[in-house]
């Protein structure tokens, strides 16, 4: 690693890790069911080890009925059947372990399933000794006032319940009540679940929906003008949301060197100290969303907008949060996970001609960004949107109840499935690319989701780990440059091109190293000069995903298609 005299404060295993995200039951299937499993990923360790990447997130692996794909949790201390045993969960950790992977789990406590004990018991009756682990709503106090539901067909977060004749809130499908966090024996309970994971070694926690756990419980009017789906901001940062990260940090997480990320709908930029300014023991990260807003509808998180996306817009949102973690705080730098389409196909450009540029392309900017790079399974061989042509493929709730909403209402329908080609939650969630045998060698029995055809050509890690130049090898050396310099990892971040709508031009500095990062976002060559108070001598080629000559004593660039180029300053 090159050292610099400028002290580094406060350096962290986090901040310095590359996460690589799993979907558990799309990575490896091993018994033949059609779906992913624990074994799989034991199966696979070494190669995620060969990535080189040191912490590992996977998506919620407890046991579920599976209505939101084990976001619907039945209990938090066993594993789905479906996934394996706790037996393989301790080889799997104990494997992550032996490789010197940390392992991250989900957190999923703003709502369990209606599966869970606790539900079960909290619906007998108002007496239950669980009831008020959830959120209710009596009758005789007659309908309770509007809440819209995400899953929902009626888009109504409140479902009647006949033995306690009160309703109950989910904010998400009627099989996902909310817990409520007001009870402190609830809270208890899930400090203590978290406690369990930590002591048999867990290293930290990624926290679903974060910022919707507080409720304030006399569910007031929403705001007049208030519209369906745009009800983020309202169900975002509750009265007494700080209170209870800073009590989870007090109770459970201070005892431990683990790290712990929030996905945070509906946090602003004004708001993202509150949760990572180290003082105020919260939380070390968090996801923003104003990214995945910018290429949709306003206010409808999973619907594009037709004007599709400006670059400007997009660096205006990474340099704007890079400012607001300048002094304190850290963010997460991600542009895909399990809810939003791959990577490569809304950012960059899937076409024969551009996908190899674009997919290296994007991963030399997640990994020459201030703050944790995460990365979700497949991205590494830049791996597809699916785009299913009929309603029968889908498997998620999300796009299969959006769809019954409409042709409930008499909607367009064809409409709807043109724009979830580009939408849907199911374009990430198909299964990993393995190699060119059936099935991509996910699995020998029937999929459980289709598998993109685009792996019997060069989408698949057996085709490109062969390959010297593919994009899963420029995955490891990129992942090599960042690894070896920390200056990539902890250096000031300087946007040289406000608004040029082709390329995307920074600076990382520390001390006297500094990096220039070109990256062209544009499928024509592009020219480009730099700015003239950028004082060098040369600028010493680190590493490009295209042929370019070494070095450059002049300021004047050329960047072919979906370039990227990093050069070292001197
Ligand atoms: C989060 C998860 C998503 C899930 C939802 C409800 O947004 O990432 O997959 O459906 O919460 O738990």
């Amino acid at each position: 690693m090159s050292s610099t005299s400028q002290e580094i404060t406060d350096r962290k295993w986090w901040k310095e890790g590359i996460v690589y995200q799993i979907y558990p039951r799309s990575f490896q299937d091993t018994s033949g069911n059609g779906i992913g499993d624990l074994r799989g990923i034991i199966q696979r360790l070494d190669y995620i080890a060969s990535l080189g990447v040191d912490i590992i997130w996977l998506n919620p692996v407890y046991a579920s009925p599976n209505d939101d794909n084990g976001y619907d949790i039945s209990d938090y201390r066993s594993i789905m059947d479906e996934f394996g045993t706790m037996e393989d969960f301790n080889v799997m950790l104990k494997g992550m372990h032996d490789r010197g992977l940390k392992l991250v789990m989900d957190l999923v406590v703003n709502h369990s399933s209606d599966e869970h004990h606790w539900f079960k018991e909290a619906r007998k009756s108002r007496e239950n000794p669980y009831h008020h682990y959830y959120h209710w709503w009596p009758a005789e106090k007659g309908t309770p006032p509007k809440r819209w539901s995400y899953f929902d067909v009626e888009h109504d977060a409140w479902n009647y319940e006949k033995n306690t004749n009160a309703y109950y809130l989910h904010y998400f499908s009627e099989k996902q009540p909310d817990l409520n966090w007001e009870n402190p024996k609830l809270r208890q309970e899930v400090y203590d679940m978290m406690r369990f994971w930590f002591e048999k070694g867990v290293d930290g926690f990624r926290m679903d929906v974060i910022s919707f756990l507080s409720k304030d419980p006399s569910f007031p009017g929403l705001p007049e003008d208030s519209v369906p789906d745009d009800f983020i901001s309202v169900y975002a940062n509750g009265p007494r949301l700080h209170e209870y990260l800073n009590e989870m940090n007090r109770e459970v997480l201070s005892d431990f060197d683990v790290m712990t990320v929030g996905e945070a709908p509906g946090v602003t930029i004004d708001q993202a100290l509150d949760f990572v300014d180290d003082d105020r023991k919260e939380l070390n990260m968090f996801f923003h969303f104003d990214l995945m807003a910018l290429d949709r509808f306003p206010g409808e998180v999973f619907k594009m907008n037709p004007d599709g996306w400006e670059l400007s817009a997009f660096k205006k949102i990474f340099s704007d949060w890079d400012a607001a973690f300048s002094k304190k705080g850290w963010g997460s730098i991600y542009l895909s996970n399990h809810d939003f389409p791959r990577s490569v196909s809304r950012w960059g450009n899937d076409s024969d001609a551009h996908w190899k540029n674009a997919a290296t392309m994007l991963h030399t900017f997640l990994l020459t960004m201030r703050g944790t790079p995460y990365f979700y399974y497949g991205d590494e061989i830049g791996m597809t949107n699916i785009r299913f042509d009929t309603i029968e493929e889908y498997r998620d709730i999300n796009t299969i109840n959006k769809y019954k909403q409409i042709k409930a209402a008499n909607g367009d329908l064809q409409a709807f499935l043109d724009d979830q080609k580009d939408a849907s939650r199911d374009n990430a969630r198909t299964p990993m690319q393995w190699d060119t045998s059936v099935n991509a060698g996910f699995t020998t029995g029937t999929s459980w989701i289709s598998i993109n055809n685009n792996y019997k050509d060069r989408i698949s890690v057996a085709v490109q780990e062969i390959e010297e130049h593919s994009v899963l090898n420029y995955f490891r050396k990129m992942i090599k440059v960042r690894k070896s310099n920390l200056t990539l990892i902890y250096g000031t971040y300087q946007l040289l091109n406000v608004s040029n709508e082709n390329i995307y031009a920074y600076t990382r500095s520390l001390d006297k190293e500094r990096f220039l990062i070109l990256l062209s976002f544009s499928t024509s060559t592009e020219h480009f000069s730099l700015p003239k108070e950028i004082n060098y001598n040369y600028a010493k080629k680190i590493i490009s995903n295209d042929l370019i000559a070494d070095d450059k004593t002049y300021k004047e660039f050329m960047l072919k298609p979906y370039q990227a180029i990093v050069y070292q300053l001197l």
